[in-house]
Protein backbone atom coordinates (compact mmCIF):
# COMPACT_ATOMS: atom_id res chain seq x y z
CA UNK A 1 0.00 0.00 0.00
CA UNK A 2 1.31 3.58 -0.90
CA UNK A 3 1.27 6.19 1.86
CA UNK A 4 0.12 9.36 0.71
CA UNK A 5 0.72 12.97 2.59
CA UNK A 6 -1.17 16.21 1.57
CA UNK A 7 -0.67 19.78 3.10
CA UNK A 8 -3.20 22.40 2.16
CA UNK A 9 -2.93 26.06 1.97
CA UNK A 10 -5.65 28.55 0.44
CA UNK A 11 -9.28 29.14 0.97
CA UNK A 12 -11.91 26.34 2.01
CA UNK A 13 -12.16 25.50 -1.51
CA UNK A 14 -8.70 24.10 -1.82
CA UNK A 15 -9.04 22.58 2.32
CA UNK A 16 -12.43 21.04 0.50
CA UNK A 17 -10.25 19.26 -2.95
CA UNK A 18 -7.88 17.95 -0.21
CA UNK A 19 -10.70 16.30 1.25
CA UNK A 20 -12.13 15.01 -1.79
CA UNK A 21 -8.31 13.88 -2.89
CA UNK A 22 -7.95 11.73 0.26
CA UNK A 23 -11.44 9.85 0.11
CA UNK A 24 -10.35 9.08 -3.60
CA UNK A 25 -6.62 7.91 -3.26
CA UNK A 26 -7.82 6.14 -0.28
CA UNK A 27 -10.54 4.01 -2.14
CA UNK A 28 -7.90 3.50 -4.47
CA UNK A 29 -5.74 1.64 -1.77
CA UNK A 30 -3.83 4.43 -0.69
CA UNK A 31 -3.30 4.64 3.32
CA UNK A 32 -3.54 8.39 4.07
CA UNK A 33 -0.95 9.50 6.81
CA UNK A 34 -1.32 12.52 8.94
CA UNK A 35 2.67 13.26 8.84
CA UNK A 36 4.82 13.76 5.96
CA UNK A 37 7.48 11.92 6.78
CA UNK A 38 5.66 8.74 7.11
CA UNK A 39 4.62 9.27 3.44
CA UNK A 40 6.02 7.12 0.19
CA UNK A 41 4.07 10.32 -1.67
CA UNK A 42 3.94 13.80 -0.51
CA UNK A 43 1.49 16.74 -1.98
CA UNK A 44 1.10 19.94 -1.47
CA UNK A 45 -2.36 21.97 -2.63
CA UNK A 46 -0.95 25.31 -3.17
CA UNK A 47 -2.77 29.05 -3.49
CA UNK A 48 -1.22 31.84 -5.74
CA UNK A 49 -3.76 34.77 -4.70
CA UNK A 50 -0.32 36.24 -3.28
CA UNK A 51 3.31 35.40 -3.79
CA UNK A 52 3.38 35.56 -0.10
CA UNK A 53 0.88 32.52 -0.15
CA UNK A 54 2.68 30.81 -3.28
CA UNK A 55 6.53 31.14 -1.61
CA UNK A 56 5.01 29.75 1.28
CA UNK A 57 3.93 26.36 -0.36
CA UNK A 58 6.80 25.82 -2.56
CA UNK A 59 9.36 25.90 0.07
CA UNK A 60 7.15 23.52 2.25
CA UNK A 61 7.28 21.07 -0.68
CA UNK A 62 11.20 22.09 -1.48
CA UNK A 63 11.98 21.10 2.38
CA UNK A 64 11.25 17.32 1.84
CA UNK A 65 13.47 17.35 -1.63
CA UNK A 66 16.33 15.62 0.54
CA UNK A 67 13.69 13.01 0.69
CA UNK A 68 13.82 11.97 -2.74
CA UNK A 69 16.71 10.08 -2.87
CA UNK A 70 14.96 7.65 -0.19
CA UNK A 71 12.21 7.39 -3.33
CA UNK A 72 9.82 9.72 -2.05
CA UNK A 73 7.49 11.76 -4.80
CA UNK A 74 6.66 15.35 -4.28
CA UNK A 75 3.37 16.34 -5.90
CA UNK A 76 2.74 19.70 -6.29
CA UNK A 77 -0.92 20.51 -6.58
CA UNK A 78 -3.74 23.17 -6.85
CA UNK A 79 -3.74 27.01 -7.95
CA UNK A 80 0.26 27.31 -8.57
CA UNK A 81 -0.06 24.08 -10.18
CA UNK A 82 -2.84 25.58 -12.51
CA UNK A 83 -0.96 28.97 -13.12
CA UNK A 84 3.07 28.43 -13.91
CA UNK A 85 1.67 24.40 -15.81
CA UNK A 86 5.00 22.42 -16.62
CA UNK A 87 6.97 26.16 -16.36
CA UNK A 88 7.32 25.08 -12.74
CA UNK A 89 10.07 22.10 -13.34
CA UNK A 90 12.40 24.81 -14.87
CA UNK A 91 12.62 25.79 -10.89
CA UNK A 92 11.63 23.59 -8.82
CA UNK A 93 13.04 20.23 -10.74
CA UNK A 94 12.48 18.24 -8.12
CA UNK A 95 9.26 18.42 -8.58
CA UNK A 96 7.65 15.41 -10.04
CA UNK A 97 3.58 15.74 -10.48
CA UNK A 98 2.41 18.91 -11.17
CA UNK A 99 -1.78 18.92 -11.32
CA UNK A 100 -4.24 21.44 -11.63
CA UNK A 101 -7.49 21.72 -10.07
CA UNK A 102 -9.07 20.13 -13.21
CA UNK A 103 -7.31 16.90 -13.08
CA UNK A 104 -7.35 15.47 -9.66
CA UNK A 105 -9.95 12.70 -10.98
CA UNK A 106 -6.97 11.37 -13.07
CA UNK A 107 -4.34 10.78 -9.87
CA UNK A 108 -5.07 7.44 -9.03
CA UNK A 109 -3.92 6.39 -12.19
CA UNK A 110 -1.05 8.34 -12.49
CA UNK A 111 0.51 8.16 -9.48
CA UNK A 112 1.59 4.88 -9.58
CA UNK A 113 3.64 5.95 -13.13
CA UNK A 114 5.37 9.11 -11.13
CA UNK A 115 8.86 6.97 -10.07
CA UNK A 116 9.51 6.36 -13.74
CA UNK A 117 8.34 9.62 -15.17
CA UNK A 118 7.54 13.52 -14.66
CA UNK A 119 3.64 14.24 -14.59
CA UNK A 120 1.85 17.15 -15.59
CA UNK A 121 -1.77 17.16 -15.77
CA UNK A 122 -2.90 20.57 -16.70
CA UNK A 123 -5.76 20.47 -19.56
CA UNK A 124 -8.24 23.28 -18.42
CA UNK A 125 -11.33 21.01 -19.48
CA UNK A 126 -10.25 18.04 -17.10
CA UNK A 127 -13.65 16.56 -15.02
CA UNK A 128 -13.31 19.65 -12.38
CA UNK A 129 -15.14 18.09 -9.83
CA UNK A 130 -14.04 14.62 -8.12
CA UNK A 131 -17.60 12.55 -7.23
CA UNK A 132 -15.82 10.47 -4.09
CA UNK A 133 -17.49 11.42 -1.28
CA UNK A 134 -15.86 12.89 1.61
CA UNK A 135 -15.69 10.86 4.67
CA UNK A 136 -16.45 13.26 7.54
CA UNK A 137 -14.33 12.50 11.11
CA UNK A 138 -16.85 12.98 13.82
CA UNK A 139 -17.64 16.32 11.87
CA UNK A 140 -21.45 18.35 11.77
CA UNK A 141 -19.85 20.63 9.52
CA UNK A 142 -19.20 20.44 5.64
CA UNK A 143 -17.76 22.73 2.72
CA UNK A 144 -19.71 21.89 -0.80
CA UNK A 145 -18.06 23.61 -4.37
CA UNK A 146 -21.01 24.21 -6.37
CA UNK A 147 -18.87 26.67 -8.95
CA UNK A 148 -15.16 26.41 -9.92
CA UNK A 149 -13.91 28.54 -11.50
CA UNK A 150 -14.12 32.57 -12.26
CA UNK A 151 -14.44 34.28 -15.77
CA UNK A 152 -15.04 37.95 -14.04
CA UNK A 153 -11.18 38.94 -14.14
CA UNK A 154 -10.82 41.45 -11.89
CA UNK A 155 -7.81 43.09 -12.95
CA UNK A 156 -5.48 42.06 -9.87
CA UNK A 157 -6.45 38.52 -9.32
CA UNK A 158 -4.77 35.29 -10.43
CA UNK A 159 -7.90 32.52 -9.99
CA UNK A 160 -9.53 32.73 -13.67
CA UNK A 161 -5.74 32.19 -14.55
CA UNK A 162 -5.89 29.23 -12.40
CA UNK A 163 -8.90 27.78 -12.28
CA UNK A 164 -10.50 28.50 -15.71
CA UNK A 165 -13.96 29.17 -16.31
CA UNK A 166 -16.77 29.21 -14.70
CA UNK A 167 -18.73 25.39 -14.49
CA UNK A 168 -21.78 24.79 -11.88
CA UNK A 169 -22.75 21.32 -10.72
CA UNK A 170 -26.22 20.67 -11.30
CA UNK A 171 -28.46 21.05 -8.26
CA UNK A 172 -29.53 17.37 -8.22
CA UNK A 173 -25.53 16.21 -7.59
CA UNK A 174 -25.41 19.07 -4.89
CA UNK A 175 -28.58 17.22 -3.23
CA UNK A 176 -27.45 14.19 -3.82
CA UNK A 177 -24.22 15.24 -2.24
CA UNK A 178 -25.52 16.84 1.15
CA UNK A 179 -28.11 14.04 1.46
CA UNK A 180 -24.81 11.28 1.45
CA UNK A 181 -23.29 13.76 4.12
CA UNK A 182 -26.65 13.98 6.45
CA UNK A 183 -26.42 10.72 6.46
CA UNK A 184 -22.88 10.21 7.81
CA UNK A 185 -23.51 12.52 10.45
CA UNK A 186 -23.27 16.58 8.46
CA UNK A 187 -25.98 19.17 10.11
CA UNK A 188 -24.58 22.00 8.42
CA UNK A 189 -23.10 22.74 4.78
CA UNK A 190 -21.03 25.73 3.47
CA UNK A 191 -21.82 26.26 -0.34
CA UNK A 192 -18.78 27.51 -1.96
CA UNK A 193 -18.02 29.35 -5.24
CA UNK A 194 -15.35 31.82 -6.33
CA UNK A 195 -18.43 33.95 -7.21
CA UNK A 196 -21.53 31.70 -5.85
CA UNK A 197 -23.71 33.83 -7.35
CA UNK A 198 -23.17 33.61 -10.35
CA UNK A 199 -23.92 29.47 -10.04
CA UNK A 200 -25.78 28.63 -12.77
CA UNK A 201 -24.72 31.02 -15.77
CA UNK A 202 -22.75 28.11 -17.48
CA UNK A 203 -26.06 25.74 -17.15
CA UNK A 204 -29.30 27.97 -16.92
CA UNK A 205 -29.68 27.40 -12.82
CA UNK A 206 -30.69 29.57 -10.87
CA UNK A 207 -28.99 30.10 -7.38
CA UNK A 208 -31.40 31.35 -5.48
CA UNK A 209 -33.51 27.82 -6.71
CA UNK A 210 -30.83 26.06 -5.67
CA UNK A 211 -30.86 27.58 -2.11
CA UNK A 212 -34.51 26.83 -1.80
CA UNK A 213 -33.80 23.48 -2.59
CA UNK A 214 -31.10 22.84 -0.35
CA UNK A 215 -33.36 24.80 2.25
CA UNK A 216 -35.91 21.55 2.14
CA UNK A 217 -33.25 19.13 2.46
CA UNK A 218 -34.51 16.78 5.57
CA UNK A 219 -31.91 16.70 8.57
CA UNK A 220 -29.89 19.82 7.33
CA UNK A 221 -30.22 22.39 10.24
CA UNK A 222 -28.12 25.40 9.05
CA UNK A 223 -25.92 26.52 5.41
CA UNK A 224 -24.46 29.26 4.00
CA UNK A 225 -22.67 30.44 0.89
CA UNK A 226 -19.58 32.18 0.17
CA UNK A 227 -18.20 34.52 -1.84
CA UNK A 228 -20.53 37.00 -3.56
CA UNK A 229 -19.83 39.28 -6.00
CA UNK A 230 -21.67 42.90 -5.67
CA UNK A 231 -22.48 42.76 -9.60
CA UNK A 232 -24.66 39.33 -9.08
CA UNK A 233 -26.52 40.22 -6.11
CA UNK A 234 -30.21 39.73 -7.43
CA UNK A 235 -32.99 40.91 -5.33
CA UNK A 236 -34.29 37.22 -4.83
CA UNK A 237 -31.38 36.36 -3.26
CA UNK A 238 -31.41 38.93 -0.78
CA UNK A 239 -35.24 37.83 -0.34
CA UNK A 240 -33.43 34.01 0.73
CA UNK A 241 -32.88 35.79 3.94
CA UNK A 242 -35.78 36.15 5.05
CA UNK A 243 -37.49 33.41 3.62
CA UNK A 244 -35.32 30.24 3.91
CA UNK A 245 -35.46 30.09 7.28
CA UNK A 246 -32.12 27.47 7.82
CA UNK A 247 -30.06 30.23 5.32
CA UNK A 248 -27.22 31.92 7.50
CA UNK A 249 -28.04 35.62 7.81
CA UNK A 250 -24.59 36.35 6.65
CA UNK A 251 -23.43 38.33 3.86
CA UNK A 252 -19.97 38.05 2.69
CA UNK A 253 -19.72 40.84 -0.05
CA UNK A 254 -15.62 41.80 -0.75
CA UNK A 255 -15.75 45.48 -1.64
CA UNK A 256 -12.06 45.59 -2.59
CA UNK A 257 -12.11 49.65 -2.08
CA UNK A 258 -14.11 52.76 -1.45
CA UNK A 259 -13.12 54.98 -4.22
CA UNK A 260 -15.09 54.64 -7.87
CA UNK A 261 -11.94 55.12 -9.89
CA UNK A 262 -10.01 52.28 -7.94
CA UNK A 263 -13.03 50.13 -8.79
CA UNK A 264 -12.88 50.91 -12.31
CA UNK A 265 -9.31 50.19 -12.47
CA UNK A 266 -9.94 46.62 -10.79
CA UNK A 267 -12.87 45.94 -13.23
CA UNK A 268 -14.98 45.37 -10.58
CA UNK A 269 -18.16 46.36 -12.46
CA UNK A 270 -19.71 48.50 -9.78
CA UNK A 271 -19.75 51.34 -7.95
CA UNK A 272 -19.30 52.23 -4.86
CA UNK A 273 -23.54 53.84 -4.67
CA UNK A 274 -24.12 50.67 -6.52
CA UNK A 275 -22.42 48.63 -3.53
CA UNK A 276 -24.11 50.98 -1.02
CA UNK A 277 -27.92 50.18 -2.09
CA UNK A 278 -27.31 46.22 -1.53
CA UNK A 279 -26.28 46.96 1.89
CA UNK A 280 -29.38 49.13 2.39
CA UNK A 281 -31.39 46.28 1.32
CA UNK A 282 -30.15 43.78 2.92
CA UNK A 283 -30.03 45.46 6.38
CA UNK A 284 -33.83 46.54 5.66
CA UNK A 285 -34.59 42.98 4.50
CA UNK A 286 -33.04 41.06 7.29
CA UNK A 287 -32.44 43.41 9.77
CA UNK A 288 -30.15 41.86 12.00
CA UNK A 289 -28.18 40.58 9.01
CA UNK A 290 -23.87 39.97 9.38
CA UNK A 291 -22.24 41.52 6.44
CA UNK A 292 -18.41 41.16 6.28
CA UNK A 293 -15.98 42.03 2.84
CA UNK A 294 -12.43 42.35 1.73
CA UNK A 295 -10.10 44.84 0.89
CA UNK A 296 -7.06 45.56 -0.90
CA UNK A 297 -4.75 48.39 0.32
CA UNK A 298 -2.01 49.96 -2.16
CA UNK A 299 -3.83 49.26 -5.37
CA UNK A 300 -1.46 50.55 -8.22
CA UNK A 301 -1.84 54.55 -8.08
CA UNK A 302 -3.95 54.35 -4.74
CA UNK A 303 -3.44 57.78 -3.67
CA UNK A 304 -4.10 58.77 0.10
CA UNK A 305 -7.59 60.00 -0.51
CA UNK A 306 -8.59 57.12 -2.51
CA UNK A 307 -7.87 55.17 0.73
CA UNK A 308 -9.59 57.62 3.24
CA UNK A 309 -12.42 56.97 0.48
CA UNK A 310 -12.22 53.26 1.80
CA UNK A 311 -12.11 54.29 5.11
CA UNK A 312 -14.89 56.35 5.08
CA UNK A 313 -16.80 53.66 3.37
CA UNK A 314 -16.01 51.02 6.05
CA UNK A 315 -17.12 53.24 9.14
CA UNK A 316 -20.01 53.95 7.51
CA UNK A 317 -21.20 50.22 6.73
CA UNK A 318 -19.47 48.94 9.77
CA UNK A 319 -18.68 45.56 8.74
CA UNK A 320 -19.19 42.70 11.37
CA UNK A 321 -15.54 41.72 9.76
CA UNK A 322 -12.73 42.61 7.04
CA UNK A 323 -10.07 40.48 5.92
CA UNK A 324 -7.53 42.97 4.43
CA UNK A 325 -4.88 42.20 2.36
CA UNK A 326 -1.62 44.49 0.71
CA UNK A 327 -1.88 44.10 -3.01
CA UNK A 328 0.18 41.32 -4.54
CA UNK A 329 1.26 41.86 -8.30
CA UNK A 330 0.63 38.70 -10.22
CA UNK A 331 1.23 37.11 -13.06
CA UNK A 332 -0.67 37.43 -16.25
CA UNK A 333 -3.10 39.65 -14.10
CA UNK A 334 -3.85 43.14 -15.79
CA UNK A 335 -2.74 44.90 -12.70
CA UNK A 336 0.41 43.39 -13.28
CA UNK A 337 1.20 45.59 -16.18
CA UNK A 338 0.70 48.87 -14.05
CA UNK A 339 3.23 49.44 -11.65
CA UNK A 340 3.19 48.98 -8.27
CA UNK A 341 3.86 51.91 -7.06
CA UNK A 342 2.37 52.32 -3.79
CA UNK A 343 5.40 51.55 -1.41
CA UNK A 344 5.63 48.58 1.15
CA UNK A 345 5.26 50.33 3.90
CA UNK A 346 2.60 52.45 2.59
CA UNK A 347 0.53 49.13 2.11
CA UNK A 348 1.42 48.00 5.34
CA UNK A 349 0.43 50.98 7.46
CA UNK A 350 -2.67 51.15 4.89
CA UNK A 351 -3.58 47.77 5.91
CA UNK A 352 -2.60 48.28 9.95
CA UNK A 353 -4.81 51.42 9.84
CA UNK A 354 -7.68 49.32 8.81
CA UNK A 355 -7.58 46.75 11.17
CA UNK A 356 -7.15 48.65 13.83
CA UNK A 357 -10.26 50.91 13.55
CA UNK A 358 -12.04 47.70 12.59
CA UNK A 359 -11.45 46.11 15.97
CA UNK A 360 -14.19 48.66 17.30
CA UNK A 361 -16.31 48.26 15.11
CA UNK A 362 -16.07 44.26 14.90
CA UNK A 363 -16.85 44.51 19.09
CA UNK A 364 -19.65 46.91 18.79
CA UNK A 365 -21.03 44.96 16.00
CA UNK A 366 -20.80 42.00 18.13
CA UNK A 367 -22.42 43.57 21.33
CA UNK A 368 -25.76 44.11 19.79
CA UNK A 369 -26.47 40.70 20.33
CA UNK A 370 -26.53 40.97 23.71
CA UNK A 371 -29.68 40.14 25.59
CA UNK A 372 -31.23 38.17 22.86
CA UNK A 373 -32.08 34.32 22.61
CA UNK A 374 -30.78 32.72 19.31
CA UNK A 375 -30.98 28.91 18.19
CA UNK A 376 -27.48 28.48 17.89
CA UNK A 377 -25.62 25.31 15.80
CA UNK A 378 -23.49 23.37 18.17
CA UNK A 379 -20.31 22.10 16.88
CA UNK A 380 -18.15 21.51 19.56
CA UNK A 381 -17.02 21.24 23.16
CA UNK A 382 -14.97 24.11 23.75
CA UNK A 383 -11.53 22.77 24.79
CA UNK A 384 -10.58 24.23 27.75
CA UNK A 385 -13.68 24.53 29.62
CA UNK A 386 -16.13 21.38 31.09
CA UNK A 387 -19.43 22.41 30.72
CA UNK A 388 -18.65 24.57 27.12
CA UNK A 389 -19.58 24.82 23.51
CA UNK A 390 -18.54 25.85 20.37
CA UNK A 391 -21.65 27.19 18.06
CA UNK A 392 -22.60 29.31 15.44
CA UNK A 393 -25.52 32.01 16.06
CA UNK A 394 -28.31 32.22 13.27
CA UNK A 395 -25.98 34.78 11.95
CA UNK A 396 -23.18 32.69 11.44
CA UNK A 397 -20.89 34.43 14.73
CA UNK A 398 -19.15 32.28 16.61
CA UNK A 399 -20.61 31.66 20.09
CA UNK A 400 -19.01 30.15 23.14
CA UNK A 401 -21.53 29.21 25.87
CA UNK A 402 -21.83 27.01 29.05
CA UNK A 403 -24.52 24.56 28.86
CA UNK A 404 -25.26 21.01 30.93
CA UNK A 405 -26.13 18.79 28.10
CA UNK A 406 -24.90 20.18 24.29
CA UNK A 407 -24.87 17.82 21.59
CA UNK A 408 -22.72 18.36 18.32
CA UNK A 409 -24.98 18.95 15.36
CA UNK A 410 -28.14 20.34 17.31
CA UNK A 411 -29.59 23.74 17.74
CA UNK A 412 -29.52 24.82 20.99
CA UNK A 413 -30.92 28.06 22.53
CA UNK A 414 -28.86 30.53 23.95
CA UNK A 415 -28.84 33.05 25.90
CA UNK A 416 -26.18 36.26 24.63
CA UNK A 417 -24.78 37.98 27.85
CA UNK A 418 -21.73 39.30 26.72
CA UNK A 419 -19.12 39.77 23.67
CA UNK A 420 -15.73 40.66 22.69
CA UNK A 421 -14.34 41.25 19.60
CA UNK A 422 -14.21 37.67 18.20
CA UNK A 423 -16.74 35.76 20.23
CA UNK A 424 -20.46 35.90 21.84
CA UNK A 425 -20.83 34.74 24.72
CA UNK A 426 -23.45 32.89 26.24
CA UNK A 427 -25.61 30.66 28.37
CA UNK A 428 -28.13 28.03 27.30
CA UNK A 429 -29.72 26.98 30.87
CA UNK A 430 -31.73 30.32 30.84
CA UNK A 431 -32.59 30.21 27.64
CA UNK A 432 -34.53 27.04 27.85
N1 LIG B 1 -13.80 35.06 -5.42
C1 LIG B 1 -13.74 35.89 -4.33
C2 LIG B 1 -12.43 35.82 -3.57
C3 LIG B 1 -11.17 35.87 -4.32
S1 LIG B 1 -9.67 35.76 -3.42
C4 LIG B 1 -14.15 37.28 -4.76
O1 LIG B 1 -14.42 37.51 -5.88
O2 LIG B 1 -14.22 38.15 -3.93
C5 LIG B 1 -10.06 36.49 -1.85
C6 LIG B 1 -9.62 37.89 -1.68
O3 LIG B 1 -8.24 38.02 -1.88
C7 LIG B 1 -10.22 38.87 -2.67
O4 LIG B 1 -11.51 39.24 -2.33
C8 LIG B 1 -9.26 40.02 -2.59
O5 LIG B 1 -9.60 40.91 -1.56
C9 LIG B 1 -7.94 39.35 -2.24
N2 LIG B 1 -7.03 39.34 -3.37
C10 LIG B 1 -7.20 38.73 -4.56
N3 LIG B 1 -6.14 38.98 -5.37
C11 LIG B 1 -5.28 39.75 -4.67
C12 LIG B 1 -4.03 40.35 -4.95
N4 LIG B 1 -3.46 40.21 -6.14
N5 LIG B 1 -3.43 41.08 -3.98
C13 LIG B 1 -4.02 41.25 -2.78
N6 LIG B 1 -5.20 40.70 -2.46
C14 LIG B 1 -5.85 39.98 -3.39
FE1 LIG C 1 -10.92 36.89 -8.57
FE2 LIG C 1 -12.72 38.70 -9.19
FE3 LIG C 1 -13.12 36.15 -9.81
FE4 LIG C 1 -13.20 36.93 -7.29
S1 LIG C 1 -14.62 37.59 -8.91
S2 LIG C 1 -12.18 35.11 -8.08
S3 LIG C 1 -11.65 38.52 -7.19
S4 LIG C 1 -11.55 37.47 -10.69
FE1 LIG D 1 -5.89 30.64 -3.59
FE2 LIG D 1 -6.77 29.27 -5.59
FE3 LIG D 1 -8.30 29.66 -3.51
S1 LIG D 1 -5.49 31.06 -5.74
S2 LIG D 1 -7.67 31.68 -2.81
S3 LIG D 1 -6.45 28.50 -3.52
S4 LIG D 1 -8.93 29.65 -5.64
Amino acid sequence: MKRFYIKTYGCQMNFYDSEKIMALLAKNGYDIVPRPEDADIIAVNTCSVRKHAENRALSFLSSYKHLKKEGKILCLLGCTAGLYKDAIYKKYGFIDVVCNPNNYNKLPEVLPLSSQKKICLIEEDGSPFISEQIVPHKQVSSFITVTKGCENFCSYCVVPFTRGKLISKKPEDICREIKNLIEKGIREIILLGQNVNEYGKDTGDDFPSLLEKINNIDGLLRFGFLTSHPKDIADTLILAFQSLPKLYKHLHLPLQSGSDRILQLMNRRYSLAQYMKIIDTARKTAPNITITSDIITGFPSETKDDFNKTVQTIKNICFDDLFVFKYSARPLTKSSAMEDDVPEEEKRERHKTILDFQEEIALKRNQRFIGEVDNVFVIKPAHKKRGCFLGKSSTNKTVMFTSPHSRPGTLEKVTITSADRRYLFGDSSSGN
